[in-house]
């Protein structure tokens, strides 16, 4: 594998979420294939679980991973080509991604979208900018628009959860939040269960918050969240801001957030949420603290994700 930034670098989901839940059972199997290589890990965003997951998936290969919080201790940088830098940015990626290029043996990077300019946010102007300049293997650990070390972790999820011969119902549904929020998580989900194509698909929110059709083409959308909910056997639950005009918060209708008694007409359906969640306004503490959660076993499932798509990196590297 050349580059991680979406589900298109996959040439095969299942082996993917095998080898993923092949290192959930055997931390340390390929303990040396990492030896002597180094990442780097750019956050210009904060994290938890995607900056401690992956850096402890390189340790288990015996790589070494070097955190560097870019939008916190770096130069503030610039991304467009031929700017004039008279303003706040400090220091062009074309001068910086190369450096970095030969520092590390593969980058990770971490941006999110500004939402005020939805051209730029879907052409991933930051992530393709490191592409282009830095020289070395890219792993997205969250694009502008999408979140692809998420989304295999929640097929690792599902697939671990869900033992049925039959195929799953998975229903995506919109929260409230309060805050304007990228469409990352919900594109990227939509993206990886179409493209695995093991499940009936629906995705579920109030009206004028469609996703770009290039993500959910596949899925069933429906404004009636009480029919999505039907029979589902996963609920993933994510806010979003409009796609269509861009970045706002249209609806913040608490009847959104799933409660118990929502729950009722599904097949004791287990919830999921990538997480940081908000508490009470995305999903209710009684939903949350309920054994049908499974938000920490989802979350602790980034480890592996993140392992699986860090050897085939490795693997790929000087072929
Ligand atoms: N889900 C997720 O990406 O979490 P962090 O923002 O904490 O990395």
């Amino acid at each position: 594998m050349k580059q991680f930034l979406s589900v298109n670098d996959v040439p095969n989901i299942n082996a993917l979420v095998d080898k993923a839940l092949a290192y959930k059972i055997n931390p340390l199997a390929d303990q040396h294939l990492g030896q002597k290589k180094r990442m780097g890990l750019l956050f210009l965003n904060p994290s938890m679980r995607t900056r401690l997951s992956t850096q402890i998936a390189a340790q288990n290969l015996g790589m070494e991973a070097i955190v560097f919080n870019v939008g916190q201790d770096g130069w503030a940088l610039e991304f467009e080509d031929e700017a004039i830098m008279s303003g706040n940015t400090v220091e062009h990626v074309k001068d910086a991604a190369p450096i970095l290029g030969k520092y590390f043996d593969v980058l990770g990077v971490r941006t999110f979208p500004t939402l005020q300019n939805k051209e730029e946010d879907y052409s991933e102007l930051y992530v393709n900018q490191f592409i282009k300049y830095s020289g070395i293997p890219v792993i997205s650990l969250e694009s502008a628009t999408l979140h692809p070390l998420q989304s295999l972790t929640d097929l690792i999820t599902i697939t671990e959860t869900f033992k049925e011969k039959r195929k799953p119902r998975i229903v995506l549904t919109w929260a409230p939040h309060v805050k304007a929020l990228p469409q990352c998580v919900a594109n990227s989900f939509s993206q990886w269960v179409n493209a695995w194509g093991k499940a009936d698909f629906v995705i579920t929110h109030p009206e004028d918050y469609e996703l770009d059709p290039k993500f959910t083409k596949g899925a069933s959308i429906t404004h009636h969240q009480d029919e999505a909910l039907e029979n589902a056997d996963f609920v993933y639950v994510k806010n979003w801001s409009t796609y269509n005009d861009y970045g706002r918060i249209y609806c913040n209708d608490p009847q959104w957030m799933l409660t118990n008694k929502k729950l009722k007409p599904t097949n004791n359906a287990k919830i999921m949420h990538c997480l940081p969640v908000r508490r009470n306004v995305e999903l209710s503490d009684e939903v949350l603290d309920n054994a049908h959660s499974i938000v920490t076993q989802q979350a602790a499932n980034r480890v592996w994700a993140a392992q699986g798509v860090l050897s085939e990196v490795l693997n790929g590297l000087g072929k």
